[in-house]
């Protein structure tokens, strides 16, 4: 099943102490989602923000608020993002031990369930949770900041990954340095939701914002995957 092209912005590359105002804008803009990083400081070298933020922008937008989790462990924080208003919650594989019993508990929630795989991780881990899953996330940078360079393995990934989803009804998200330049490999390999934190962020002039959401989707739409 192909889905449609979709954009989600990732507000860690805007301007936080006008968060509510970035939110407005990218919706404005034509955001589809909007794509929230959590970090740890554990599973990766970063710390963000917490289910506080998630309330808090959950009443300035209708679109879908994508929370992508990169903590350990994951499972004790999933009710409170549930809770905050979270549509869609994504862990990592690599985040504990019981990466089933997670997907599982998203869904209780009744929220949708992302499996995230990070640069060094197969496609293989998550092929026997596909079934259970409404999203798959292959990381094309290290998790835990923004503005990374593109690592093109993502590419060969995101083509398994395809393969393996076949014709179940599953998002398939890419994250780190998605670009205009590369938005139409990734449709190519067989990507349908782009995260893009610098590209739509850069500079954080609220002007730019449609242009820049609509210049990769129309990158992506150029092919017909
Ligand atoms: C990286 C995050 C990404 C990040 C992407 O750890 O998961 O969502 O914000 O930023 P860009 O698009 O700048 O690579
Ligand atoms: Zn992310």
């Amino acid at each position: 099943m192909t889905k449609p092209i979709r954009i989600a912005p990732s507000i860690l590359s805007a301007d936080f102490s006008r968060l509510g105002e970035e939110i407005r804008a990218i919706d404005a803009g034509g955001a589809d989602y909007i794509h929230v990083d959590v970090m740890d400081g554990h599973f990766v070298p970063n710390i963000t923000i917490g289910p506080l933020i998630v309330k808090a922008i959950r009443p300035l937008t209708k679109k879908t608020i994508d929370v992508h989790l990169m903590i350990a462990p994951a499972d004790p924080f999933l009710a409170a993002f549930a809770e905050a208003g979270a549509d869609s919650i994504t862990v990592h594989a690599e985040a504990g031990p019981h990466l089933h019993r997670s997907l599982q508990a998203i869904r209780a929630e009744g929220k949708r369930a992302g499996v995230a795989i990070n640069p060094a991780t197969p496609v293989s881990a998550i092929r026997h949770v596909i079934d259970i899953v409404d999203l798959v996330l292959v990381m094309s940078v290290n998790p835990g900041f923004g503005g990374q360079a593109f690592i093109p393995d993502a590419l060969t990934k995101l083509a398994e990954a395809r393969d393996l989803i076949g014709g179940r009804d599953i998002d398939l998200e890419v994250d780190g340095g998605v670009s205009v330049d590369n938005a139409r490999a990734l449709a190519a390999a067989g990507a349908n939701l782009f995260v893009a934190g610098t590209s739509v962020f850069a500079g954080n002039d609220p002007k730019t914002y449609a242009s820049r959401i609509s210049a990769i989707r129309n990158a992506a739409k150029t092919i017909t995957a």
